[in-house]
């Protein structure tokens, strides 16, 4: 049976009805509102406003739980590989081994990209950040490969391409940052060891796959691979509902992930830690954070819907610890971290706002294990989280009710005021 809410306003009574979800998280549905009641809803930074439904992610911020399409992430960290967790979000059930080989084939089919692409790399500024190459070599991809969106087959085409050709775009941007040839991906190679190989193999130093490293490098692109209406899964929704190529979409994603409050976090995170371990000043940085009036905040700390702890953050810290061990690597900074994690744990401003780490505090130690440069680090995030940002865009684009994204304002500002001419102001 519907519940309701009730709405007085003025001297009539609204019945608003109340959706339920799975789980049983409830939501007003105040989608006639404005028709009825003339009234709109305000909520910056939408923190009480669902902007969908869905059945790609759950997560509970009270309770700490993260799921792709109900499965728990710490399953599929622990069991699962990257690509059949893309598979999973993309469509919607574990894949049996013939699909799971299928797709195989098909991202391998689709891993090159184009030589003349190149010539973008090589013009780009040596000192570009890696984000707005890969924002900007994404959404060329469009020209290159046109979009092919009629037919499911042809779909899973363009999604295909996207997945396999960002992996090779992003060893492409690092290769030719070194001033080194770029290293073709191999059809030998399974899609985290392909990455690493065009990231690191090298004539003069041919570099050893790993498992350790793979298997490190898999579980942390699982760990981003979804987060449902995130900032930057929101920017592929509502650029999307444009209906714009999915090309574009998803370079208005990465565009937003590039934030340092988003993903740019986990760059920001060894950025402060290495602050701290070089000045010693691990104290005056939590002053800092607490003080209102200085904008730095601890890095890798807070999230807007968890408020206990955010599970992906216990399971990175956890392969941190492995990863380094079985690698052999010390880190100073990881000390540095779990220091300046208890400190801030056992601190009343951190209680007191819910503050705990997130995903990105341990994630840039492990990135750092592997290999990677920190200015790649956010784009290791934004390879993990395409599988989310096309499953997001598939279902707002399977929905027949889709509309263009388009929420309303307040208007503060002056009244009608006439325009002055030029001479007379
Ligand atoms: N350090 C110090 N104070 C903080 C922090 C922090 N990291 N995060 C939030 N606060 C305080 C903030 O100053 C405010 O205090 P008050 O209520 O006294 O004015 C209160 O906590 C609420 O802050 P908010 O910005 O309104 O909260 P939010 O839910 O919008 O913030 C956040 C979420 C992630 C933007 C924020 O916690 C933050 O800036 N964290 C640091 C950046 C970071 O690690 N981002 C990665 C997020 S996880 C990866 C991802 O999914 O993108």
């Amino acid at each position: 049976m519907t519940e309701f809410v009730k709405l007085i306003y003025g001297e009539k009574e609204y019945q608003l009805p109340v959706i339920e979800g799975t789980e049983g998280e409830k939501a007003i549905d105040i989608s006639k509102l404005r028709a009825q009641s003339g009234l709109i809803t305000l909520d910056t930074g939408y923190g009480n406003t669902g902007s969908c439904t869905s059945v790609i992610t759950f997560m509970d911020g009270e309770k700490g739980i993260l799921r792709y399409r109900g499965i728990p992430v710490e399953q599929l960290a622990e069991q699962s590989t990257f690509k059949e967790t893309a598979y999973l979000l993309i469509h919607g059930k574990l894949p049996t081994q013939k699909e799971l080989t299928d797709f195989s084939v098909l991202l391998n089919d689709n891993s090159l990209v184009h030589e003349d692409m190149r010539a973008f790399y090589e013009n780009y500024p040596r000192s570009s950040h890696p984000m707005g190459i890969l924002s900007s070599m994404v959404n060329a991809l469009r020209s290159f490969y046109p979009e092919l969106l009629n037919l499911e087959e042809e779909i899973n085409m363009t999604v295909t391409r996207l997945l396999s050709k960002v992996r090779t775009l992003a060893a492409m941007s690092y290769k030719i940052s070194r001033g080194h040839k770029m290293v073709y991906p191999r059809p030998d190679l399974a899609y985290s060891a392909n990455f690493l190989n065009m990231m690191f193999d090298s004539p003069v130093r041919p570099y050893d796959i790993d498992p350790v490293v793979v298997k490190a490098l898999s579980v942390f692109w699982i760990l981003h691979a979804d987060h449902e209406q995130n900032c930057s899964t929101s920017a592929v929704r509502m650029v999307g509902s444009a209906r714009v190529t999915l090309y574009a979409a998803i370079s208005a994603g990465i565009a937003a992930l590039w934030g340092p409050l988003h993903g740019g976090a986990n760059q920001a995170v060894i950025d402060m830690l290495t602050h701290i371990a070089e000045n010693k000043n691990m104290k005056q940085a939590i002053e800092r954070a607490k003080d209102k009036k200085d904008p730095f905040r601890l890095m890798g700390f807070g999230h807007r819907v968890y408020k206990t702890f955010d599970p992906r953050m216990k399971i990175m810290k956890k392969m941190c610890d492995s990863l380094l061990e079985k690698l052999n690597i010390s880190d100073p900074l990881l000390d540095v971290a779990k220091d300046l994690e208890e400190i801030a744990l056992k601190d009343a401003y951190f209680i007191d706002h819910n503050l705990y780490p997130n995903v990105d505090f341990y994630a840039g130690i492990v990135l750092r294990a592997i290999g990677i440069p920190t200015n790649m680090f956010t784009v290791m995030f934004a390879i993990g989280r395409l599988p989310g940002w096309i499953a997001q865009w598939k279902e707002s684009q399977d929905d027949p009710n889709w509309k263009l994204c388009r929420p309303r304002q307040i208007y503060t500002g002056p009244p009608e005021t006439d325009y002055v001419p030029i001479g007379e102001r």
